[in-house]
């Protein structure tokens, strides 16, 4: 029976067990949007953490929609230098490395980037629209340059030394909003069937192995829901799944959720006693494809992690939140140990602030921080401190939308 401790082999990456770090936006960088010195030292912490994969937080494809102040950015032709600092810092203990490529779409907040663009122009729920703006709809043109940007980016993260790239088609950013009848109500080959709606998703997977080797991971991450009504559902899903599968992608992600909707972090009573948000979906679709799954969301136990796998539903396991506040808690999981720290819902019991998940991304972010400056991360840091941090830099922007640009992330 496979167990974490198993080897896999995805492409050209061998991983030496099942763990993966899934990815965490680390909103490090400067406004060059490079790798820079916070970001390396923060991934050689995590590359002696014993996950067999790390995926980087969500790198952005185009510096015209950034997602959150600070994240990285590649294109075709960013620096290599800094970008294989960051590949080196991340696989230095044997883990292999995987960047997550996206675009946001709709879910950057107001006033970072000049406009924000999705496949129509949906607005979003009452109570959001102070903190994000109506999309502008994206022409066919836009999409095909949007297209081989991504293409681009995974080009040069190959070229930089990392072993793949994760495509972020989950929790609704644009790919995911193209996915979600709610978010895509295109009439043209973008828009209607399930067929249609994964279109620019299956234009981008064709672009990215025609501009990369053989060997080079490809991952998706995916929703198995959006969790709102009319938007993607699970059979949408397993349709998505099917089609990557058969275009040869190498893994698949499972997740659920968007800003509006934040399934991911959260957990159902359902759920709960089995750790993991997302298996049932996953064993329901283990009789539909054969394509390598992981599963992410809730995992905090070695033998919880270990049924999973015996169960044949998944081939990995993903865990973000614990390696922000306990790096090395894979020792203690391979060892057969609980984590020492808990998980808990960062909340500020302001609705459209909890709602959003924008806190929990800034609190995270700042642990980060105190990482990539080599100092340990404070799991009983404020919710109101990083809060009152991020309004305070951001409060004309919030206002203006659009004049300013919100700040750096000064969340401590
Ligand atoms: C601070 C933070 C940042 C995140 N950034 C990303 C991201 O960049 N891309 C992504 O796909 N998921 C992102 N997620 C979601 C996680 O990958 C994961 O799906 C979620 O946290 C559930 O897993 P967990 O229960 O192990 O934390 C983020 C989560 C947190 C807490």
């Amino acid at each position: 029976m496979t167990t974490i401790h198993d080897p896999i082999t995805l492409a050209g990456a061998k991983l030496p067990n099942r763990l993966v770090k899934a990815a965490m936006s680390e909103a490090l960088c400067g406004r060059d949007g490079l790798p820079n010195a916070e970001l390396i030292q923060l991934y050689k912490t995590w590359a002696d953490s014993s996950m067999g994969m790390l995926i980087t937080g969500n790198v952005m494809v185009d510096p015209a929609a950034l997602g959150e102040p600070g994240n990285c950015v590649i294109e075709a032709d960013t620096p290599l230098e800094p970008i294989k600092a960051w590949s080196a810092a991340a696989k230095s203990a044997g883990s292999a490395c995987v960047v997550q490529i996206s675009h946001p779409g709709k879910q950057a907040p107001k006033g970072l980037n000049k406009q924000t663009v999705g496949p129509s122009a949906v607005p979003f729920s009452k109570e959001m629209q102070a903190f994000f703006a109506t999309p502008k709809e994206l022409s066919v043109d836009e999409i095909a340059v949007l297209v081989e940007r991504f293409a681009d980016t995974a080009a040069r993260c190959e070229a930089g030394g990392f072993d793949g790239v994760q495509i972020h088609g989950a929790h609704g950013y644009l790919v995911s909003a193209f996915l979600s009848p709610k978010h895509n109500i295109r009439e043209d080959n973008y828009g209607g069937s399930i067929e249609n709606r994964m279109r620019f998703l299956t234009e981008i997977v064709t672009a990215i192995r025609a501009k990369t080797e053989e060997g080079f991971v490809l991952g998706v991450k995916l929703n198995s829901a959006d969790f709102q009504r009319g938007g993607f559902s699970e059979e949408d899903s397993t349709t998505v799944i099917q089609k990557l599968e058969s275009m040869g992608v190498d893994f698949v992600e499972v997740s659920g959720g968007t800003y509006e909707a934040p399934a991911m972090t959260g957990v159902k009573s359902s759920t709960k006693a089995r750790e993991a948000y997302f298996l049932e979906f996953a064993e329901k679709l283990r009789a539909q494809t054969k394509i390598k799954l992981m599963v992410t969301g809730g995992f905090r136990t070695q033998p919880a992690m270990d049924a999973a796998l015996a169960s044949g539903a998944l081939d990995l396991i993903g865990v973000a939140r614990p390696l922000a506040i306990e790096p090395d808690v894979a020792d203690r999981w391979l060892e057969g140990k609980t984590p020492k720290h808990e998980i808990k819902p960062i909340k500020t019991h302001l609705p459209p602030v909890d709602n959003a998940g924008l806190l929990e991304i800034f609190w995270y972010a700042a642990q980060f921080k105190d990482m990539g400056q080599g100092k340990a991360p404070n799991p009983k840091l404020s919710p109101y401190k990083v809060l009152f941090h991020y309004v305070k830099g951001n409060i004309k922007a919030m206002i203006k939308g659009g004049k300013k640009k919100p700040s750096r992330l000064r969340a401590k």
